[in-house]
């Protein structure tokens, strides 16, 4: 008789750890469509966000949790009321909460200033008022990959008994080897007088490139719960990923014994989403969701996939959702087949939304011969997640040359009203940027600036994407556009909605 498969709870921390990684916050609407997105996955537990960290947050997790699309919400907290009581009521009754605060010996003491046994009785507090809350609390030793394992023994079994129901494990500084992290899995399995009571799970940074390494030695050595994130996303070199995760235990299920709820055929399609969300591109040969990761280059290989696929696949690239070629897209397809694409994509549109992008569609289809599904999902990016719209563009001339000082004008609109101004810089993009802060009547801090063709040819969509400041707040723009210099007024524009936004809700929460 064949031993038992064990089910593993896939956590996604994509739009919370996720987030993290440099460049990637989300905005609301696109946090609520990756969300949707991770639901048709199959994600068993999503991590929408830390609701403390901002009043933006606090609503998109919120909006997530409202959703109610069938996986468990999660909202982190550190180990403080207020975090708690944030995170809370963001989530909701059906929600968990995550707390967590640090057990090693260097956090513990040069960054938290807590003597270990104060840090058990914060735990301890932190799960008992998270249950307050709710039934389902996660408890995380930060830091736990560098922690003593006779204290992470200690506080473990402390917070089980004050009502944590999933104990995580994480590696947060990537700094642990697979045979170490299994030993130290199985010896809180072995060593721990309640461990029953709670499912273990573990949380995998990659700095060392041994995040997805470590959580599957982790899950052969008695882990229930594993925590990834899309293409790998989060903090510094990122987490785990949850498709390398997923298919290692797919493809050697014979190995590992265990499995998971997730729809591998979603796979390929959340990564695109989660790459033109976040503005972040999936290296070429990425296991699994890279470009090349089902492509033949040597003759011998494509004599033998020919031939025989196994002889040099070991999963078909259907099983992922790959569906080889990006589909091409041209004037003469009608909305039904452009919302199909959408769909399969991973967008769910509404209808004024459909119109909206639907109606660009076609005006890029005068400029642009083949619209990519890369095209489809830059313009919808920029057309329906780009925030609310406070001011939009209406019109823009640049003049800049080897011996003339750049110069833009600008007309925005702003409800029903115009406005118009001009402005010189360094180079055409800046000098609209000029112009736009002359008409927004506030300076605001350009820290970041990128542009890429979203596709290949001369008559490709340029894709923008920039990271402004301005009064302590900072948010994220894009912009897509055949000219580069309308892309980029597009994502500046974006980003400045956004940030005007933050300081219209804090100052509404403030009375002001
Ligand atoms: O890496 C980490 O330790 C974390 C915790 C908050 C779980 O992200
Ligand atoms: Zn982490």
């Amino acid at each position: 008789m064949g031993s038992k498969i064990r089910k593993i709870v896939v956590l996604d921390t994509t739009l919370r750890d996720g987030e993290q990684s440099p460049g990637a916050s989300m905005n609301i609407k696109e946090k609520m469509e990756v969300a949707r997105q991770l639901a048709r996955l199959g994600v068993d537990v999503m991590e929408a966000g830390f609701p403390v960290s901002s009043p933006g947050d606090f609503e998109a997790v919120k909006a997530v949790a409202d959703m109610n699309l069938g996986p468990v919400v999660a909202g982190l907290a550190r180990a403080k009321d207020i975090d708690i009581e944030t995170a809370g009521k963001a989530v909701g009754k059906k929600g968990r909460i995550h707390t967590f605060i640090a057990t090693s010996p260097i956090h513990m003491e040069k960054k938290l200033r807590m003597a270990p046994p104060d840090v058990i009785k914060a735990a301890v507090h932190a799960v008992k008022y998270a249950r307050t809350f709710t039934k389902d609390v996660e408890f995380s030793c930060e830091d736990a990959g560098r922690t003593d394992w006779g204290f992470m023994v200690e506080i473990v079994a402390a917070v089980i008994e004050a009502g944590a129901t999933t104990i995580n494990i994480p590696d947060t500084v990537g700094y642990c080897t697979p045979w170490e992290f299994a030993e130290q899995i199985r010896y809180l399995k072995e060593n721990c007088p309640n461990i029953d009571k709670a499912i273990i799970s573990v949380h995998c940074h990659n700095d060392l490139g041994m995040s997805v390494a470590n959580s599957l030695a982790a899950i052969r050595a008695g882990a229930g719960q594993v925590e990834c994130t899309i293409n790998g996303l989060g903090e510094r070199a990122g987490n785990a990923s949850l498709e390398e995760i997923v298919m290692n235990l797919k493809v050697r299920r014979d190995f590992y014994q265990a499995d998971t709820n997730i729809k591998t055929k979603e796979i390929f399609k959340t990564s695109r989403l989660v790459s033109q969300v976040t503005g972040i591109r999936v290296q070429p040969n990425k296991a699994i969701v890279g470009m090349n990761a089902f492509a033949h280059e040597a003759g011998i290989h494509q004599d033998g996939v020919i031939k025989e696929r196994a002889t040099y696949e070991i999963m078909t690239s259907e099983s992922v959702g790959w569906k080889g070629e990006s589909m091409v897209m041209g004037k003469h397809s009608g909305r039904n087949a452009f919302n199909k694409r959408m769909e399969a994509l991973g967008y769910k549109l509404d209808k004024q939304e459909l119109e909206r992008a639907f109606d660009r569609f076609k005006r890029l289809c005068d400029k642009k011969k083949v619209v990519y599904d890369e095209d489809l999902a830059a313009i919808v990016d920029d057309e329906i997640f780009s925030g609310n719209m406070l001011w939009e563009l209406d019109y823009q001339n640049t003049n800049s040359g080897t011996e003339t000082i750049p110069t833009a004008t600008v007309r925005l609109k702003k409800g029903k009203e115009m406005f118009l101004d001009s402005g010189t810089g360094d180079g055409p993009v800046d000098a609209a940027f000029k112009a736009i802060e002359r008409i927004v009547g506030q300076p605001f801090n350009l820290n970041e600036y990128a542009l890429e063709a979203v596709t290949g040819g001369k008559d490709a969509l340029g894709s923008v994407r920039v990271r402004v400041t301005s009064g302590g707040k900072t948010a994220v723009g894009r912009g897509a556009s055949t000219d580069v210099i309308t892309a980029s007024i597009k994502a500046y524009l974006s980003a400045i909605n956004n940030i005007l936004l933050q300081k219209e809700i804090k100052a509404k929460k403030n009375g002001v």
